[in-house]
């Protein structure tokens, strides 16, 4: 098939262009590089460098290539910096996703997968979270993916384009071969912050530690990005099939706090972590787990990789860089 990925640069949208490129897809990258980065384009992969809040620019890209179905990763994606700035969010990922599905409208592409959040749930008032939880984001990031999530059931009422949305839990590691992941500059992602402190010998500050959970620190579900890709895959097969919109929360319904994911860092890397205990991030859920039986039903995903394996992969990324 011809897939357009929009955001095929950054983090998740990379290491899935790189599964499709290996299931022989021809993938078509739509990235403004503004938070994707050089290295993570595929070589074998088509590149257009445009914005998707410049309309003839998206709308070119499917005029020039016949595009079966499209995978929508380009997002501002930092919880913090939205409430800083909640109009360049609005602005990119509203105003974006809209030209995106006018696009696909007018040159009649049926098909898109969208990179949901958690944070359309904001605060849970149950975990693990169903997909039938209501919907209530407590910051402007998950408010931008909550109002997509909305547009695409009318596109879907209106002009039949069909869409699988997944919301992603907590992403972590890089591909399997290290090539591609986790680039973000500033850097607020545990994982990645966590590798670094021990790169640098910088003291790694945890976020609060008097969360109602069983240490004290935060507790999340953690995904292996190679299993999200597997999930978008998976996805866009039963698109075609069934012709179906569907939301799936994903998640491994497992839970680890800040505490457990650095006891994992330090086994795996065999070094120290100097810990310091901080203040509450605002915004911060104490705890966000997935409850993953509707995708593990429909579309007979599982996750397959563990924390230890997402951090070994992380690890070996991180020396890359
Ligand atoms: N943390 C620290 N110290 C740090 C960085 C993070 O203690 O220096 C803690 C956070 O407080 C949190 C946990 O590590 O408890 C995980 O934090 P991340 O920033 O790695 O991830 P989040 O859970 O905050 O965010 C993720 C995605 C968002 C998404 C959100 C859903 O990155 O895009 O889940 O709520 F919106």
């Amino acid at each position: 098939m011809n897939i357009l990925v929009t955001g095929g640069a950054g983090y998740i949208g990379s290491v899935t262009v790189n599964r499709l490129v290996k299931a022989k897809h021809n993938v078509i990258i739509f990235d403004n590089l503004s938070t994707g980065n050089k290295k993570n384009i595929h070589p074998k992969a088509k590149f257009i460098k445009g914005d998707l809040l410049n309309a003839p620019q998206i709308n070119g890209a499917f005029l020039g290539n016949k595009i079966d179905a499209v995978m929508h990763f380009a997002a501002f994606s930092q919880v913090g910096e939205s409430v800083k700035k909640p109009k360049k969010y609005l602005e990119n990922n509203v105003i974006g996703a809209l030209n995106l599905l006018k696009a696909m409208q007018t040159n009649k592409t049926p098909y898109i997968i969208f990179s949901s959040s958690a944070a359309v749930f904001g605060e849970p008032k149950k975990t693990p979270i169903k997909e039938k939880a209501e919907r209530k984001p407590t910051n402007p990031y998950g408010v931008t993916k909550f109002l997509i999530e909305n547009f695409l059931e009318t596109y879907d009422k209106v002009y039949k384009i069909k869409h699988v949305s997944l919301r992603y839990f907590n992403a972590a590691g890089s591909s399997r071969d290290h090539k591609f992941g986790e680039i973000h500059k500033p850097e607020t992602h545990l994982i990645p912050l966590l590798l670094k402190s021990i790169k640098t010998r910088k003291t790694f500050t945890i976020f609060g530690t008097d969360y109602p959970t069983k240490d004290g620190t935060c507790t999340r579900d953690y995904v292996h990005v190679e299993d999200i890709a597997t999930a978008h895959i998976t996805a866009l097969t039963y698109l075609t099939k069934k012709k179906k919109s569907k939301e799936y929360n994903l998640g491994s319904s497992k839970g680890y706090s800040v505490k457990d994911v650095i006891k994992t860092c330090e086994k795996v890397t065999g070094k120290r972590i100097k810990i310091k205990e901080g203040k509450k991030r605002p915004g911060d859920p104490s705890i966000l787990i997935a409850d993953n039986k509707k995708i593990k039903k429909d579309l007979k995903w599982t996750p397959r990789l563990s924390l230890t394996q997402m951090i070994k992969d992380a690890w070996e990324f991180e020396k890359t860089l």
